[in-house]
């Protein structure tokens, strides 16, 4: 039987359990770079035992980060900076992922502990906003984007197929594009934020288009063997969530189609008065549904529970990899937890040698 410790082969890459990093935003950079922080962030987290490890959203233009400390890939400086951070990983027994992305009306913001709003209009540090429509998110967001002219539509394409092109080149063995969470992919899927009256906007299929067609673009770059995954809000919370479910199931379908081969199921984060029903693992019916009706295998993340409780989410198929974000932040080692309270007596094997050498003498005691 398939469980948490099982692991998982998807086109060339294995992982050696069901345990990802998910992707979160350290805002620790500066122009975009990798740098100390970084370098012991992700080896760290890659020797705790996960299978995957994805890099945070990396923006791919520079109006595309959410704050000045975000990371990017676009140019080559950036991608060198990279090398040794992916060697690493991998060396730690991950397969190390990245996640693509453009942020859209919610980027140039302050950094979450210092205010995690929009920076002040007079603030030579922030910069211009775009999306699909010249609506502001709202909130602690209130800035009013661009909305974007074809032109831009052409360019920003073009900035996702030149950063997953140094994702590959630098060594990534998984790629996920950022279509969630209010940011640009998502925001045009969203009747919240996209009110264009051109291809890009109306029917459900214009409000895709900029989705599938990026998509299409990267998977001509994107190596065959390697897996192309996509994080895509896929409810709101708003209301709607029937309507908006079904849609984003048939966006999926689309998305399968176009060479995608892996979906993280998420929320859309479109607008700031959803109420979101927090609770353990309340995405996960979601995504078992998700997985059922688009035949592609999913992930999901958000409280996703205690160490039993993912593992049974693994063990009835409703998810295929368990994104944990939050849980590594308090123990790097917590696939090596998740292990132990599994009852698993080779638990200490899932960290590297100079530390299972001893923890597992040290516990059998
Ligand atoms: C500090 C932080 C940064 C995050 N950055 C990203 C990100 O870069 N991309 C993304 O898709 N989600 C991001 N998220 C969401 C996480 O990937 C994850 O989906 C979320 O934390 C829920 O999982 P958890 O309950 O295990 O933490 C971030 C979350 C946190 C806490």
């Amino acid at each position: 039987m398939t469980d948490l410790f099982s692991p998982y082969a998807l086109k060339g890459e294995t992982l050696r359990n069901r345990i990802a990093v998910s992707p979160m935003c350290q805002y620790m950079a500066r122009d975009g770079m990798v740098n100390d922080w970084h370098s012991v962030h992700y080896p760290t987290l890659a020797r705790g035992g996960s299978g995957l490890v994805v890099v945070e959203a990396t923006a791919v233009s520079p109006e595309g980060r959410i704050t000045p400390g975000c990371l990017g890939l676009w140019n080559d400086a950036q991608a060198e900076a990279f090398r040794p951070l992916v060697h690493a990983i991998r060396d730690a027994g991950a397969v190390p992922g990245i996640q693509i992305a453009h942020a859209g009306r919610k980027a140039s913001a302050n950094r979450p502990w210092e205010g995690d709003d929009h920076i002040a209009a007079d603030d030579p540090r922030g910069w211009e906003t775009i999306a699909p429509s010249a609506i502001a998110f709202g909130a602690s967001l209130p800035k009013v984007p661009r909305a974007m002219t074809m032109a831009d539509i052409t360019r920003v394409r073009q900035d996702f197929v030149a950063a997953a092109v140094r994702a590959r080149d630098v060594g990534f063995g998984w790629l996920m594009l950022h279509f969630a969470h209010g940011y640009l992919g998502q925001s045009f899927l969203s009747p919240h934020s996209n009110q264009r009256d051109d291809n890009y906007g109306g029917s459900l299929e214009n409000r895709a288009r900029f989705l599938v067609e990026t998509l299409r673009d990267v998977r001509t770059v994107w190596p065959e063997d390697r897996p192309l995954s996509a994080r895509l809000g896929m409810i709101e919370f708003d209301g709607q969530d029937e309507q908006t479910l079904h849609d984003a199931i048939a966006v999926a379908k689309v998305f399968r189609e176009s060479g995608l081969d892996f979906l993280d199921v998420s929320i859309g984060f479109s607008t700031p008065t959803a109420k979101i029903p927090w609770s353990p693992a309340f995405m996960a019916p979601v995504a078992q549904r998700v997985r059922r009706e688009t035949g592609l295998p999913v992930a999901t993340s958000w409280y996703l529970g205690a160490a039993p409780a993912i593992d049974g989410l693994v063990r009835e198929e409703k998810i295929d990899l368990a994104m944990i974000g939050r849980p590594f932040l308090e123990n790097p080692h917590w696939p090596y937890a998740a292990a132990r309270a599994l009852g698993r007596e080779d638990a200490a094997w899932i960290l590297p040698a100079p530390y299972a050498h001893w923890l597992a003498r040290y516990r059998s005691a």
